[in-house]
């Protein structure tokens, strides 16, 4: 049986990378998928998945998005929210570290406003990162937010049962939002990766499998799965 057949999915920063990896293969096992990001569009259109226009960070916006779409099964949200701040705590512009929260107050709004719209069978994912529990020098900003979203998915499992929340931590993943390019962006994945246990960078769908995972397994609650690449434990 195909679990996801027929369900109604919501995924925020659907529209690249991660998110957009996860709307295809929803799409792809019937659901019906509608993607929110701010440009509102998908690059190329894909059949099974339509796209909207919203910023997670704009709470009125969120509103009407969710009002406009009813009861949904699933939610997703994964996206960025904004910049994210790298380099030494102290030598770090404050701002730029408070700014990197941009995607935790993402997070929370979606949940915030999105949550109700969700059946009481249905399920959430959220998106952390392997930087929540393994750090390096120069990602305390990452981390932190990271600790903070899987906390947060920790405590909300308590708070929305039956509906079931989880994080999906990836590690070093292959998408647009690192922006480099041709033979610098090969040098940047193979160097950053290549003391994980798999020395590569990850791929979209490989982290997509395991959001979906997460949603249709009925008793999975309250935990982060990682798709890392042994990134956690190098
Ligand atoms: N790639 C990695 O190596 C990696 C590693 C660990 C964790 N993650 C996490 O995985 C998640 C997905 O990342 P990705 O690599 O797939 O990034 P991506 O390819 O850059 O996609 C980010 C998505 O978020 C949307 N977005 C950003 N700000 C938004 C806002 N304010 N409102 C609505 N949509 C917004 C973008 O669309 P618009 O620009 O159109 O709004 C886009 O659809 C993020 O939470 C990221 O932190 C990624």
């Amino acid at each position: 049986m195909v679990h996801s057949k027929g369900k109604k999915a919501i995924i925020l920063g659907g529209s690249s990378g991660i998110g957009l990896e996860t709307s295809r293969l929803l799409a792809e096992n019937g659901a019906e998928v509608i993607v929110g990001s701010r440009r509102g569009a998908l690059d190329e259109p894909m059949p099974g998945i339509q796209a909207e226009s919203v910023d997670v960070l704009d709470r009125e916006a969120l509103k009407e998005f969710f009002a406009r779409h009813g009861q949904i099964d699933y939610l997703v949200n994964a996206a960025t929210g904004g910049q994210r701040a790298v380099g030494p705590f102290l030598e770090m512009d404050f701002e730029g570290f408070q700014g990197s929260f941009a995607k935790l107050w993402g997070y929370a709004n979606s949940i915030h406003i999105g949550a109700r719209h969700v059946n009481s069978n249905g399920s959430i994912v959220l998106v952390s990162g392997y930087p929540a529990r393994r750090f390096k020098p120069g990602y305390i900003a990452i981390s932190t937010v990271g600790n903070a979203v899987e906390g947060f998915v920790r405590g909300m499992a308590h708070e929305l049962k039956p509906v079931r929340i989880n994080a999906v931590a990836p590690g070093l993943i292959d998408t647009p939002m690192f922006l480099q390019e041709g033979h610098h962006r090969e040098i940047f994945l193979s160097e950053s990766t290549r003391n994980h246990l798999i020395p590569r960078a990850g791929k979209p769908h490989e982290v997509a499998k395991a959001i979906l995972f997460a949603l249709e397994n009925d008793f999975v609650t309250g935990t982060t799965i990682d798709v890392d690449g042994g990134a956690l434990i190098h």
